[in-house]
């Protein structure tokens, strides 16, 4: 059978919506910017890297609970369309369609990410590996899901690495919502989310000793230079972990090492920084099984499996709307 691909992509959407979040974030006190942008070429290989690094765990306990579970999560949702949100190179993917595939339930994948190149290759080795079954691949912001999945019945929607994590809580709770409108009761959820642990564990997955996590938050100045012509010096930043116990979330920001002026030449916007002032770049929340079936019972969502290992490092929950 001819594999079958297609790809979306609308780069002056996209355009735009970095000089939107650019502009706001920059402008704001403190300075914030979305860690969606994080993910150009050299961000999602950095990215991959820290997936294989020994302090980042949450990749090896996610792909330990999917080699578990994945045949009993596909069975109990009898998904024949997987959608994955933020799907970088599909690694962990390959365990969830194999699953699919082996019970006659694999018709379509559709991977939704920002990264262009990385979900284009991912897709296209997907497309070779399971011909029988349609691989889409759309390049989109998935905070914005309108016409984003394809409409039919029995979707599984997969929220995989703990990237749920990644938005504020007002962020998460708007995703929710927009999700709960786009899914019907014979479509369910599958998310992955890291859980609270530990500190030093936690700062040593953000802070490792080869770097990489700080080359990688460096990485977003690169993006804004490259652009929006901006004038970031990223070897004056320092790369910050921590863990926000209040909040119970880790967050990675980029602290001044000196006072400096920055020129964002696409916006005309001219920035200083104190020195030791700090951008925000990421949150990385951090979750308990029952807060986490709080919230999607809040939605009206059934939580159909919560599934971790001995020690807790990660859960993986299913679940879906009944009504
Ligand atoms: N799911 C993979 C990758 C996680 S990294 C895993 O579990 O390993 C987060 C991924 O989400 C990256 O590939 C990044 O490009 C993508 N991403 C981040 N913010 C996004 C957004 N707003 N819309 C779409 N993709 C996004
Ligand atoms: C994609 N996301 C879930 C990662 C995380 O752990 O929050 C991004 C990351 N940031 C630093 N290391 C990994």
């Amino acid at each position: 059978m001819t594999p079958s691909l297609t790809i979306r992509f609308d780069p002056v959407a996209a355009d735009r919506a970095l000089r939107a979040d650019a502009r706001a974030g920059l402008s704001a006190t403190p300075k914030t910017l979305p860690p969606v942008w994080f993910y150009d070429d050299l961000g999602s290989e950095l990215f991959d890297q820290i997936t294989r690094l020994e302090e980042y765990y949450p990749t090896r306990a996610e792909r330990l609970l999917l080699e578990t579970h994945a045949r009993e999560l596909v069975a109990a949702c009898g998904a024949t369309t997987l959608i994955e949100l933020g799907a970088g190179t599909c690694t962990k993917t390959t365990v969830l369609l194999d699953a699919m595939a082996a019970l006659g339930q694999l018709e379509r994948y559709v991977a939704v990410d920002v990264a262009e190149s990385t979900i284009v290759d991912a897709t296209t080795a997907l497309a070779l590996r399971y011909p029988g079954a349609a691989i889409d691949a759309v390049v989109a912001d998935f905070t914005d899901l309108d016409g984003l999945f394809p409409d039919v019945d029995h979707r599984l929607i997969a929220f995989l690495g703990g990237t749920v994590g990644n938005f504020d809580p007002a962020g998460r709770a708007r995703f929710f919502t927009d999700l709960d409108a786009q899914l019907t009761t014979t479509d369910a959820l599958l998310l992955g989310t890291d859980l609270v642990k530990d500190r030093t564990r936690l700062v040593a997955a953000y802070d490792d000793a080869q770097g990489v996590t700080a080359a990688f938050n460096r990485n977003v100045l690169a993006v804004l230079n490259r652009e929006l012509g901006a004038s970031f010096d990223p070897s004056a930043f320092t790369h910050v972990a921590l863990f926000d116990e209040e909040h119970q979330w880790i967050e990675m920001r980029l602290r001044a090492e000196r006072a400096m002026d920055v020129r964002v030449e696409a916006l005309e916007l001219d920035l200083h920084f104190e020195a030791g002032e700090e951008l925000r770049t990421e949150i990385s929340a951090k979750f308990t099984a029952d807060g986490l079936a709080a919230e999607l019972s809040k939605l009206g969502w059934l939580v159909d499996r919560q599934l971790d290992q001995p020690g807790g490092d990660f859960l993986l929950t299913l679940a879906h709307p009944y009504c």
